[in-house]
């Protein structure tokens, strides 16, 4: 993957999405290390490119490219000269000429990432675009559900709410559906996107026949930011119908994980309860990011020792 772009899992074979979660097993180690820091990426130059607002995940690039002995810069939109009129792809090809070795790109209309790479000489990492994919978050999300099942293929995974609007849902149904799960969405109808189904996932009104018997629940954020239009009632329904609380988690197995790719709005898709306690991992995910977005950088702008070989800096 030297050099290659990420822009989303549909890109992805199988045999590429399971080197990356081996691949994100091994840099797991380091983390647990005194000195947190292997040599594997020193001399290379990672760019955080963020038009919209992130923690998570733009954390966890910066904490990944500085564990891999990167040079990591976080691109400041509020102080660049996008302040001062220049164009998008402009400041993309400004920062290439600075020879950065990878750029991580999030932006709130689908398709920018892919249009940077194609100007770009750096290889270029999706961070979510839109609605339209957010590949790094589906991978730690099967990294997660791989290291709490100990596999992938058979399982049934049920992705609830706010479906049209979710990048991390399409990732994650790409993903899950290629490592050979089944995958039920749920959520109101003017939640759901027409034709979801030929993405071979079954879609649910009823969260209770939704949750029958799956091993995992992925509830997801209302995105009051891309909710334009009346979507649902009040977010007080939307909770009393589609809020998974431990109640509604009894419809799925004993064993089943909760999970979230956050924020999370508590109360609202998610209780309370659940967002701080087992059965949820969702602090298990970001924990995951970290190790995994390791994993990308080394698999995209490393070079080919291997990194367990590496000694500490
Ligand atoms: N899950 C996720 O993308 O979170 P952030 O917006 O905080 O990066």
């Amino acid at each position: 993957m030297i050099g290659q772009d990420l822009l989303g899992i549909e890109d992805l074979q199988r045999d590429q999405i399971e080197l990356i979660l081996e691949t994100a097993e091994t840099m797991q180690e380091i983390a647990s290390r005194d000195v947190k820091k292997v040599p594997t990426l020193r001399g290379r130059t990672v760019v955080n490119l963020f038009f919209e607002p992130s923690t998570r995940t733009q954390t966890s690039f910066e904490i990944a490219g500085k564990r891999l002995a990167a040079d990591v810069v976080n691109f400041s939109i509020s102080s660049s000269s996008l302040s001062k009129s220049e164009s998008l792809l402009d400041t993309a090809k400004t920062l290439d000429a600075m020879d950065p070795d990878v750029v991580i790109v999030r932006h709130r209309v689908a398709g920018v990432p892919r249009k940077i790479a194609d100007i770009l000489d750096a290889p270029v990492i999706n961070a979510g675009d839109g609605a339209h994919e957010h590949p790094s978050q589906a991978l730690l999300d099967m990294l997660t559900v791989y290291q709490e099942k100990g596999r992938i293929e058979g399982l049934s995974v049920a992705i609830v709410g706010d479906i049209a609007h979710s990048r991390v849902a399409r990732s994650n149904i790409y993903g899950f559906t290629k490592l050979g799960a089944e995958v039920r969405i749920a959520g109101p109808p003017t939640l759901i996107p027409p034709g979801i189904e030929q993405l071979g996932v079954k879609s649910y009104v009823s969260l209770r026949e939704a949750l029958d018997g799956v091993d995992v629940v992925m509830a997801l954020r209302i995105q009051n930011e891309r909710l334009t239009g009346a979507f649902i009632p009040s977010v007080r329904e939307y909770s009393a119908i589609y809020g998974i609380d431990r109640a509604t988690l009894r419809f799925a197995k004993p064993d089943a994980i909760v999970m979230h790719p956050g924020p999370v709005n508590r109360g609202v898709e998610l209780s309370h309860e659940l967002t701080d306690d087992r059965p949820s991992v969702i602090l298990d995910q970001v924990r995951n990011g970290v190790a995994l977005r390791m994993a990308l950088l080394y698999l995209i702008a490393g070079r080919t020792s291997s990194p367990g070989q590496e000694s500490g800096s």
